[in-house]
């Protein structure tokens, strides 16, 4: 059995990024693909050439042609524009819908039977587009932001309580945007409910830091948006697909009727294995809770409406 085949395309810095995290890791071989000439090609010798260093076994091909790209397993799309500081992830839909239409197009023409894993922003606009121009079944094309947003929330709460971030388990719903919906009712510290750790202030200001995570990212680095944990987050996803982990990850999933909403890519708690999205969980919410993940969906509703499919 030949290794499995990780396509990422944009080479950018969500892109080159997972690549590197996808290569370390192993889990397969991994194909970069962007319309910059040497920039892929580039970026791949680089990471390939660290490989006897740090001991991974891939192979890294960069390319500016999907030929390469021909069965990939999972192909995560990053390409398309990031923010700039006082922009918002809607601003990025027209010039983003454009390169997302094109590469859906020739990603699913070489790899039918893939996996595709949206990180393009607006996030959940742009996994519904994927969606609908892919033709896949709804298992086999998700969004990452979730997984994003969760590592922000856990990451803070450590920072603030001094403990270790792998003890933090969180949950969130909602669109990639700033109406996300983190559940600090669902966020434990080894099990312990966040709730007898913080005071209920302390809570609130952290989730409103989450909601703002990326800006505060863009507004640190001004010409550019964070790379780092985002590319993690769809690795991490993939991860879950080539292993068949049957991890329960917040990813954006297309709904039918699952918390009251239909034909909307949304965020949601799935369970990610071989077969893809293989559950959707529908969480137990209070009437606040409910409302906040109403104003979240209505927000990406009109989003989608935007894209006039
Ligand atoms: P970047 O500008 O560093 O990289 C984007 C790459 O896409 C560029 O190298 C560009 O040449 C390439 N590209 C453009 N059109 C293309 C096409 N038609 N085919 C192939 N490649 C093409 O941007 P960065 O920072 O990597 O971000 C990429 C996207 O991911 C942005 O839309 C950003 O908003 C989004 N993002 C989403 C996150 C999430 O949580 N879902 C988190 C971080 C970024
Ligand atoms: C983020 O949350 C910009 O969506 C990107 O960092």
């Amino acid at each position: 059995m030949g290794r499995k085949k990780i396509s990422i395309i944009g080479a950018g810095f969500v892109g080159a990024t997972a690549a590197h995290w996808a290569a370390e890791k192993e889990l397969g071989d991994v194909v970069v693909v962007d319309i910059i000439e040497g920039l892929p090609q580039g970026k791949a010798l680089d990471l390939f050439e660290a490989s006897p260093i740090e001991g991974f076994d891939a192979r890294v091909i960069g390319t500016n042609s999907y030929e390469e790209t021909k069965d990939s397993d999972v192909v995560i799309i990053t390409s398309g524009v990031p923010r700039k500081p006082g922009m918002s992830r809607e601003d990025l839909l027209d010039v983003n819908r454009k390169i997302i239409e094109s590469v859906v197009a020739q990603v699913v023409e070489r790899s039918p039977r893939a996996f595709l894993i949206i990180v393009t922003n607006p996030l959940d606009t742009m996994t519904y587009l994927a969606y609908k121009k892919s033709g896949f079944p709804r298992e086999r094309v998700m969004g990452m932001a979730g997984v994003l947003d969760t590592a922000r929330f856990r990451a803070f709460i450590a920072m603030e309580l001094g403990v270790s971030v792998e003890d933090i388990q969180a949950l969130l719903l909602g669109g990639h945007g700033d109406e996300m919906v983190p559940l600090p009712r669902y966020t434990t510290v080894s099990g312990i409910p966040l709730s007898q750790l913080l005071p209920r202030e302390k809570i609130e200001r952290l989730v409103d830091r989450t909601r703002k995570g990326g800006a505060e990212i863009v507004n640190l680095l001004k010409t550019g948006s964070a790379f780092y944990a985002p590319s993690a987050g769809a690795v991490q996803m993939a991860e879950a697909i080539l292993k068949d982990k049957k991890r329960i990850l917040p990813c954006c999933a297309y709904l039918q009727g699952e918390y009251g909403l239909k034909d909307i890519c949304f965020g949601v708690p799935v369970k990610l294995g071989a077969k893809g999205v293989e559950a959707i969980i529908e969480l137990e919410l209070t009437e606040e809770e409910k409302a906040l993940v109403a104003k979240s969906a209505d927000s990406v509703k009109k989003s989608i409406a935007e894209l006039k499919l």
